[in-house]
């Protein structure tokens, strides 16, 4: 029996490794939070890891995903290599979580004291805050990958992943993330102990962390097993969690967190969109709300696209066409490592204005952004069915309530992709209506922004509760009319 040390920012431990054993089972045994993106099918390339020691030598395939340059620098795929030995495993530190766990929420009177957690457990991405109660003070905060994302890369995929492997895998795979994620943050502020969390998320993710099986939400009816909005059964970090109450099926508490963040029943017609995997949407309207979700894929999260990553350093979160070359930004000025949201949506303007591609969404050949990020075609069709998604669900939900996207008065844009999108983008190809570009108002994540108002004022949180109960959500499932604005919304064209 071998030992297997993996070192992960300052912490280290040692586990036993049998011979044999695949490094990407081990770490995710011991490290929830490393993520396998295309769940360790050989695809991605993006389980890097650098490793010293005794382990088999990489094959063809590996080689070929790695390239000699990293291969030379001891970094392998964790879902090729082999141990065969002892050996030492660094975990790349790629993420900083300054950017996606960005919120902003309307000013807010701070009725309790004490530290406390919000969290917000996105399908593909979980963010967490650790404020002082009294002041609203961020003291510290984690942004991870879904420690769940092995097992699917959409809620469907979940479900039935409980199925196949147990709903206590999945169940204890984020409530193990959620603890650790919870230890980084209070140890980076120095302190040992919180009052109380409120952890937000889409309907199924809720059920997870409760560890509720999520089964009747897939299957029609679509009955919810529970709407939550009260105490959870579990502790978080020793202290008590409330869970916001979600309003049906596909339409979680983490839409009602961000209907709350963005003041959206404040008066007027206005509407949210919430893009995450999830793309949930929201229409206020004379104080009351019509809701929808809808499928978008983690694409727009930067996950599922050949050189996706989220908005963390050295990702493109901009690309611009001057004087016929291509300029690329990257977050934190880092050298470019892969391309987020906001730049995926940047680069199908730029190649649909230099004509590298047109508004079917066919390219030649892959389109090379800098040496080592390049935009397939593949990567294209995932945004195409995305933006389609989130497009047609927008638009059906303002046909039935009879409006017209002019009569929006505010237009809020809440996830970790919206707080850089631009917008003159998201309209050149057709992600939204062009009436929309100058009512659009970015609210960061809103559904983390929601959890923190509930954390810090406990009188809203009957307030979240009513909001939810009286909303009436629209099924988009056998919706005739989001079917034809799918097919039409398929297009990269202005409208
Ligand atoms: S998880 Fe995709 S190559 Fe390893």
């Amino acid at each position: 029996m071998g030992m297997l040390t993996i070192v992960h920012g300052n912490c280290r431990c040692t586990v036993p490794a049998a011979p044999g054993t695949l490094l990407s089972t081990l770490l995710q045994q011991t490290v929830p939070s490393f993520a396998l993106p295309c769940s360790g099918n050989h695809t991605c390339g993006k389980c890097r890891v650098q490793v010293q020691g005794f382990v088999e030598p990489p094959e063809a395939e590996e080689r070929a995903l790695l390239g000699t340059a990293a291969l030379s620098a001891g970094i392998r795929l964790a879902c090729f290599c082999h141990l065969c030995g002892d050996a030492t495993v660094i975990l790349e530190q790629a993420h900083s979580p300054a950017i996606l766990s960005q919120s902003r929420t309307p000013s807010l009177v701070y009725t309790e004291t004490g530290f406390g957690l919000a969290v917000d457990i996105g399908t593909t991405t979980v963010a967490m805050q650790l404020f002082d109660r009294a002041s609203g003070t961020i003291l510290a905060e984690q942004l991870a990958s879904n420690a769940q994302g092995s097992f699917g890369a959409d809620v469907i995929s979940r479900i039935q992943a409980c199925k196949s492997h147990g709903l206590h895998t999945l169940s204890g795979r984020i409530r193990g993330q959620l603890a650790e994620m919870a230890a980084a943050c209070m140890h980076q502020a120095g302190i040992s102990h919180i009052a109380e969390s409120v952890v937000t998320g889409n309907t199924t993710m809720l059920h997870l962390f409760e560890g509720l099986d999520p089964a009747p939400l897939a299957v029609a009816p679509f009955d919810v097993p529970s709407h939550f909005g009260g105490s959870s059964r579990h502790t978080l970090a020793g202290a008590p969690v409330y869970l916001p109450r979600c309003i049906d099926a596909y339409v979680g508490a983490d839409t009602v967190c961000a209907v709350l963040a963005a003041g959206l029943l404040s008066g007027g017609v206005q509407f949210l969109a919430d893009i995450g995997t999830n793309g949930e949407l929201a229409l206020a309207q004379n104080g009351r709300l019509l809701c929808c979700a809808t499928a978008a894929g983690p694409a727009f999260e930067g996950a599922g696209l050949s050189c996706g990553m989220p908005a963390a350093a050295g990702a493109i979160r901009a690309v611009t066409l001057e004087q016929n070359q291509i300029r690329c930004e990257t977050v934190q000025d880092a050298p470019a490592c892969g391309i987020c949201g906001s730049g995926i949506l940047d680069a199908l303007t730029v190649m649909l204005q230099a004509d590298v591609m047109d508004d079917t969404g066919f390219l030649e050949e892959d389109f090379a952004l800098c040496d080592n990020v390049r935009i397939t075609q593949r990567d294209v069709r995932q945004i195409q069915l995305a933006k389609a998604a989130v497009c047609a669900g927008m638009l059906t939900l303002l046909e039935h309530a009879a409006l017209s996207p002019d009569q929006i008065k505010r237009f809020c844009i809440a996830g970790g992709f919206g707080s850089t999108l631009n917008c003159d983008s998201a309209t050149a190809i057709g992600l939204f209506p062009a009436a929309l570009r100058d009512k659009a108002a970015f609210i960061g994540n809103g559904a983390l922004g929601g959890a923190s108002m509930l954390l810090m004022n406990r009188a809203l949180r009957a307030d979240s509760e009513r909001i939810a109960r009286e909303a009436a959500a629209l099924s988009l499932s056998s919706n005739a009319s989001f079917t034809e604005h799918y097919v039409a919304c398929m297009s990269f064209e202005p409208f």
